[in-house]
């Protein structure tokens, strides 16, 4: 430790981009570090914790450190300028938000370098999921898990939550007898006989990317620096799902550079999981509805692996930027199918994106189809529409069909470098593609028409660009005669169908199906049976609209077990409003905060 009585940090950058769904402060005091000691405590849905943040302090002589905090109960705050003397502080908490949750103001001295906070969370935390026993595939132990992003993980970490502000953490969590935690950090020396685990992150991540599980885990490897976590009976199966990802790896660092988190494992949740996935790095999180016995569903994890690059390397500076996290991403994932599974897998994926894309511009106001996203006053996760996602990814396509592959191939790769482990904002990252891309390209390739591609229209105007080009899927232009025949009354070939070509059979179908026809779909190919979760949800809509008898109890199952966000909500809005009230009443228990709160919202507008 140094001698100097404060700890002003004159050469240290506070520069950052204005989040509005943060009451931090951390333009004058910068968290850098976190060291958390977490108790789980199952029979009280409690995380009982100490967390002791490093901080920095900038010249502008700050009185008080600001955190967010969300339904967490405080005992006490201490300071510290050595980590070794503490003595304690005060501390309140101010008006509590809906969206935001509530400023944890602590005062600190001008020498002030640790502030430790000793607390415990709510059983009702937004980022917690507490699962029974009954929940899991075991039925033997409970499970919790985190899911942190966008602003949860404030209802378990106090801290200064925005994607702006990077920190380095480590913990050690408790668990209960015969339970594994895990954490999105590198394994540490564990203390088996306390059963406590020690993880360390030493790059600096986003608030957003913190994650925990604890649960009756095993490892299976699916390469030497990949594998996966799951529980004893998902394990196998997980595995040779997932076996092709050491490969994806090695594509994504052929195409974007070195995958700098040295592990890539995927922690395969219960059904309850809201989210497909979570790129936790060093350790996604995935529903296990993914795991279709044919790999057909792993464009999941080339998404998540993805995002090591963008999202967790290069990170969206505020939740208005989530289609630098996401866009990119889609289009990256595209790109890794591509390389293992050939560009006709590839373009279904993309037309399939692209059809969402077209039925979601449809379904939200015009302000709300611009990437860089207006959140004021809302919650960021109402901005994670198919939009940043799907238009991003293709406003990417239309820049490297312009410049062609091997040029954006190398832009990309330099601006991951450029920018790594840096938050960034949508202007900073215009500013990198017009210099160093538009710019120069268009002066050494006068053949290429850099106008083609309006960047303001694309980031900033709603909808669709007159100039933007439709993916175009050779085995949906057959699939689509084949439709036709089917129509017509005739026999039709699928046995050569992937999954992705059943999906765009099924959404090609018209709205409203008869009886009979509804009858021949199921007698044909027996899809009210259908062990592939993707087309089992698309089918169980059909079923819903058309009112098709067979399918009900079906729906009722599929609804008691998955929670999976995307699936469930199209089911309800479907649903008549009494099986909606009649299954969810016994449903929602079961559901995370996240999908109830979804669902909540359906049922209220059913009455
Ligand atoms: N980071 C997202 C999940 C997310 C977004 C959580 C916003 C909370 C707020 C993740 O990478 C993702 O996009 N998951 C998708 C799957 C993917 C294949 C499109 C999902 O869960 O549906
Ligand atoms: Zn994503």
């Amino acid at each position: 430790m140094t001698s100097c009585s404060t700890n002003v940090k004159s050469g240290a950058d506070f520069s950052i981009a204005h989040d509005i769904h943060s009451y931090a402060n951390p333009e004058l005091v910068r968290v850098r570090h976190l060291n958390l000691d977490l108790q789980v405590i199952f029979e009280q849905q409690t995380i009982q914790a100490t967390a002791i943040l490093t901080i920095d302090l900038s010249e502008r002589h700050p009185k008080q450190l600001v955190l967010d905090s969300r339904g967490l109960q405080i005992d006490e705050t201490e300071i510290s300028p050595d980590g070794l003397k503490y003595q304690e502080a005060r501390f309140s908490i101010g008006t509590v938000d809906k969206i935001l949750g509530a400023p944890l103001r602590i005062d600190i001295a001008p020498d002030t370098k640790f502030v430790k906070i000793r607390y415990s969370t709510d059983p009702t935390a937004t980022a917690l999921q507490w699962l029974y026993p009954e929940q899991t595939a075991g039925k033997q132990h409970p499970f919790l898990y985190t899911q942190s992003q966008a602003i949860h993980a404030r209802s378990w970490i106090p801290l200064q939550d925005s994607p702006g502000v990077r920190v380095t953490y480590e913990a050690l969590v408790h668990a209960p007898a015969g339970m594994r935690a895990l954490m999105g950090a590198a394994h540490a020396s564990a203390s088996p006989d306390q059963n406590a685990y020690r993880f360390v992150m030493d790059q600096p991540i986003p608030s957003y990317l913190i994650a925990l599980a604890v649960g009756d885990l095993v490892f299976r490897a699916t390469g030497p620096r990949t594998g996966v976590w799951a529980e004893p009976a998902v394990v196998q199966k997980a595995g040779a799902e997932f076996s092709d990802m050491e490969k994806m790896l090695e594509a994504a660092e052929k195409l974007y550079g070195p995958y700098r988190w040295f592990r890539y494992d995927v922690l395969v949740l219960p059904p309850s999981f809201p989210f497909g996935g979570m790129e936790n790095p060093r350790l996604t999180f995935a529903t296990p509805t993914v795991i279709a016995g044919d790999k057909s569903l792993v464009s999941l994890v080339a998404h998540e692996m993805a995002h090591s690059w963008s999202g967790n390397l290069v990170t969206n500076a505020t939740w208005s930027d989530f289609w630098l996290n996401e866009g990119y991403t889609v289009y990256i994932e595209r790109r890794i199918l591509e390389e293992l599974y050939g560009v006709r897998r590839a373009e279904m994926e993309a037309a399939l994106g692209y059809q969402d894309l077209q039925d979601e511009l449809k379904s939200h106001p015009p302000v709300d189809q611009i990437l860089h996203v207006n959140l004021a006053g809302r919650d960021p996760d109402d901005g994670a529409t198919q939009i940043p996602y799907e238009k991003g990814a293709l406003f990417l396509r239309q820049i490297e069909s312009v410049f062609g592959r091997e040029r954006f191939d190398a832009w990309l790769k330099a601006y991951f470098d450029h920018f790594a482990f840096q938050s960034i904002t949508t202007a900073q990252s215009l500013e990198y593609l017009r210099k160093n891309l538009l710019a120069v390209d268009s002066q050494t390739l006068p053949h290429v028409d850099a106008h083609r591609i309006d960047v303001n229209e694309w980031v900033y105007q709603p909808g669709l660009p007159v100039s933007a080009q439709a993916p175009v899927s050779e085995a949906f232009r057959s699939v689509d005669l084949k439709l036709a025949d089917w129509l017509k009354g005739e026999k039709i070939d699928t046995t050569e169908w992937s999954t992705q070509e059943w999906l765009h059979f099924l959404r090609g179908l018209p709205e409203k199906l008869d009886a009979t026809r509804m009858r021949r779909l199921d007698k044909s190919w027996r899809l009210t049976e259908s062990t592939n979760d993707e087309i089992l949800d698309q089918w169980l809509l059909m079923a819903i609209r058309n009112r098709y008898e067979p399918a009900y109890q079906r729906v009722e199952d599929f609804l008691m077990t998955v929670g999976r966000r995307k699936y469930v909500k199209p089911l309800y809005e479907a649903l008549d409003r009494n099986r909606a009230t009649a299954i969810y009443e016994k449903a929602r228990p079961l559901y995370h905060p996240i999908t109830q709160a979804t669902i909540d919202a359906i049922i209220a507008a059913k009455k």
